[in-house]
């Protein structure tokens, strides 16, 4: 008999990563009640049109591009950020569009990405050992005792930051802001005058001129509303299962569950046991949900998953996240796609090339990534999807719109003496806004030789 599914029944599996070191365990179970009586962030619908939406790219009709920060902060939380990260995505669409011929579902890590599982959970400095930083809202950065120590009243800070967060990116998308007519102004300032930013307006003067001949034959965002605006969605790393739980409700529409914390949530690499409760809980709701793939990951273990997560094969629910590094994605990707291909599961492949090429940088000790071992996972990715008959279908990157310094090299190389100048992230290096649009436009020459391809067989 299989046992019931409830949004705590997770409570009752080994479950890694989650604290367990709150001073005050029913302050927690307080503010999570609290959560439970808040507003949901979506709504099981808009989950559901996701779905729909990574259904095409299972059939390999549409492509999808996930990003946003590795971590959401307190500290970072700004209008302005929220803008840049919403028109780099939109920027990097409108390459992909362009050259894949496909649409392009936009998926933010935003509007929740907060909580991080650490591979140590202690840290130790100059003799002192404190809990790791485990993401805002768990605890702080900063290397204090009381800062350090969770506090759930942060559950609550994040919960709303999410919210006005995801407030202001519905009125990006739909008020105008993302518009086809204003995609010379979402160049970001330091974008502008880099080579990335002359290949953009090169190609949005294209667009421009297309627009053009639409409107002389009456197509415009007056005869034709979706032209004003964009669909979006967001996502996070189902993590902190107590807050997620919180944040589960059903649907008066289908009667199914759905975590309305964000629209589509992924399992973590380090949380993906099949036994385990970051797993059992994801599978009980009907949000499309991700899999992060690592180097460890048998053919067998992502058959059972699957199983799962997806026992419906229904196309839409299960992207898989491969994040193998540079130097390990040709010797296991192979045989994970040829396992879903040959067993006919339909998923979405992605490709994470951020999370298997981290490295610490010599002299300065900074967790970093080159950008060259991100490209050409990226372009590795491509080549083994297309030699297993697999659409490559689609991008998950850590990235910002703000001009940091935090992985290595791109047009204009970032050297390893450059990484202080402008290191922000709370957790992962991100690819700044110019490295994120320079992977487009290469994503975009890998797209447009596989539709090449694709016309010369069909001809
Ligand atoms: C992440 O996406 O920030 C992350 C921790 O990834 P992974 O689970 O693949 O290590
Ligand atoms: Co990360």
């Amino acid at each position: 008999m299989t046992e019931r599914w409830t949004p705590s029944s997770w409570r009752q599996k080994p479950a890694k990563h989650i604290p367990s070191d709150y001073p005050d365990a029913e302050a927690v179970t307080r503010v999570e009640d609290e959560l439970r009586r808040m507003p949901p962030l979506v709504f099981a619908g808009e989950a559901r049109r996701l779905k729909s939406l990574l259904g095409d790219v299972a059939a390999g009709k549409a492509f999808l591009l996930q990003g946003g920060d590795c971590a959401e902060s307190f500290k970072e939380f700004h209008a302005d950020n929220i803008r840049d990260t919403f028109r780099l995505i939109l920027q990097m669409a409108v390459v992909l569009t362009f050259a894949g011929g496909k649409p392009v579902v936009k998926v933010g890590r935003i509007a929740g990405q907060f909580a991080k599982p650490r591979s140590e959970p202690i840290e130790t400095i100059e003799g002192v050992t404190l809990p790791s930083y485990r993401g805002d809202n768990i605890n702080g950065m900063e290397f204090d005792p009381a800062v350090r120590t969770p506090d759930p009243e942060r559950l609550l800070k994040a919960y709303a930051q999410s919210s006005s967060t995801l407030n202001l990116l519905r009125a990006f998308a739909g008020g105008g802001y993302a518009d086809l007519y204003n995609i010379h102004r979402w160049t970001l300032g330091f974008v502008a005058d880099s080579p990335q930013g002359a290949r953009y307006r090169e190609l949005s003067d294209k667009i421009s001129e297309s627009l053009a001949f639409m409107a002389a034959i009456g197509i415009t965002p007056a005869t034709y509303p979706e032209m004003h605006r964009v669909e979006f969605f967001t996502s996070h790393e189902a993590l902190l299962l107590g807050f997620e739980e919180s944040m589960t409700r059903v649907d008066s529409t289908s009667g199914d569950w759905y975590d309305t914390s964000a629209h589509m949530l992924w399992i973590g690499e380090r949380t993906r046991q099949l036994d385990g409760a970051h797993v059992h809980f994801l599978k009980g709701v009907k949000n499309p949900v991700g899999l992060k793939c690592g180097p460890t990951m048998e053919p067998d273990d992502l058959l059972r998953l699957i199983d799962v997560l997806n026992p419906a094969n229904e196309p839409g629910r299960l992207t898989l996240i491969g994040r193998f590094g540079s130097d390990k994605i040709a010797d296991r990707l192979p045989r994970l796609m040829a396992a879903t291909r040959k067993s006919g599961r339909s998923v979405v492949w992605s490709t994470d090339p951020m999370h298997g090429n981290t490295l610490k940088a010599g002299s300065t000790g900074y967790k970093t990534r080159p950008f060259d071992r991100i490209l050409s996972e990226v372009k590795s990715f491509v080549e083994v999807a297309s030699a297993e008959g697999v659409h490559p279908g689609g991008v998950h990157l850590e990235m910002t719109g703000q001009n940091v310094t935090e992985c290595l090299g791109g047009a204009r190389a970032v050297a390893e003496g450059d990484l202080g100048d402008r290191y922000h992230t709370h957790c992962d290096p991100r690819l700044n806004g110019e490295q994120a649009l320079e992977l487009a436009f290469l994503v975009s020459e890998k797209l447009r030789d596989l539709r090449a391809d694709d016309l010369r067989v069909a001809s």
